[in-house]
């Protein structure tokens, strides 16, 4: 197999392309998104959390840095991996964060293991009630799940859709809002609602204003665009398909907790012990 590293921008797929820049928040709304989500989740320092499809560890960091939460981040990707444990140590938050690859569709972790899952830009190339039984496994009760992804405003015209996969992959799936809730309803999850539901815009300059912060991707970008000339009009191509068709699309997090365990049944025997104390003091009463 071709490694990543050794393969023409033109024949790498988003995910390679991705894993290959490095970026940091690829997700609709991007980093800005990710902040005023977890303003809005505020979740606690004893939290225990799993950030599924991690990428290169831009929100599990900065989560990490702003809670002292003890964070566990998975992705496929082995580069997407090494890139994330290299930014944890650089930013000092070794200590905090576990980088592992895995699948997010077989989670490798025991049910009832964790307080949140965190998703960015995942579910929506994936098979997505599978994907959130899963977190709805390792959750804990009364976890909770924020899942930030693309979602369709109105119906994509049809010559748009092979445009679409040409650009994020054959298995890029945007649902709407309310078939979003519809999934994670029917994976287990109650209290389901979509929190900072916006318009996508196109995020072109916002793109390029989170390379000039982030600086895993700003040190070497210059010497993979003399390697790869092909890397600009691949990233223009992406750029050109937002701004033409913003209008279908936009993103929200999708909330969901998983339920309390109903309470075990009361034994014939107590409930009778407890119907006569109740009577004997309901007489003493009198
Ligand atoms: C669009 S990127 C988003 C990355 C990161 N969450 C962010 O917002 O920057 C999607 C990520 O999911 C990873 N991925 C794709 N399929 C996966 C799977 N089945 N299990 C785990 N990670 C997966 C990719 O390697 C990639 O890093």
């Amino acid at each position: 197999m071709v490694s990543v590293e050794n393969k023409r921008v033109e024949d790498m797929n988003y995910f390679e392309l991705l894993a290959w820049l490095g970026i940091g928040s690829s997700h609709p709304g991007g980093f800005p998104a990710t902040k005023l989500n977890l303003e809005t989740v505020q979740i606690k320092s004893e939290s225990y959390v799993l950030d599924a499809g991690c990428g290169s560890g831009l929100t599990a960091c900065h989560l990490a840095k702003t809670t002292g939460c003890q964070i566990i981040g998975i992705d496929i990707s082995p580069q997407m991996i090494e890139k994330a444990t290299q930014r944890a140590k650089k930013e000092g938050v070794s200590h905090l964060i576990e980088f592992r690859v895995a699948d997010v569709a077989h989670l490798p972790f025991a049910e009832n293991s964790f307080d949140w899952v965190i998703a960015e830009s995942i579910t929506v190339f994936l098979d997505k009630v599978q994907v959130y039984k899963e977190f709805y496994r390792v959750l804990k009760p009364e976890g909770q799940v924020a899942d930030l992804e693309m979602a369709l405003l109105h119906e994509l015209p049809a010559p748009l859709k092979p445009q679409l996969a040409e650009c994020f992959g054959p298995s890029t799936n945007p649902l709407s809002f309310e078939e979003w809730c519809h999934s994670i309803t029917e994976a287990g999850f109650q209290n389901v609602e979509i929190k900072n539901p916006q318009p996508l815009k196109n995020n072109g300059n916002l793109i390029a204003s989170e390379l000039k912060k982030d600086w895993i991707l700003i040190k070497d970008l210059a010497d993979k665009v003399s390697k790869q000339p092909g890397l600009i009009p691949r990233l223009q191509k992406n750029v050109s398909f937002t701004r033409r068709t913003q209008g279908y699309f936009g993103f929200g997090l999708i909330y969901g907790r998983k339920p309390t365990p109903p309470a075990p049944p009361v034994s014939p025997r107590l409930g009778f012990k407890r119907w006569l104390l109740n009577l004997i003091h309901a007489k003493q009463a009198k």
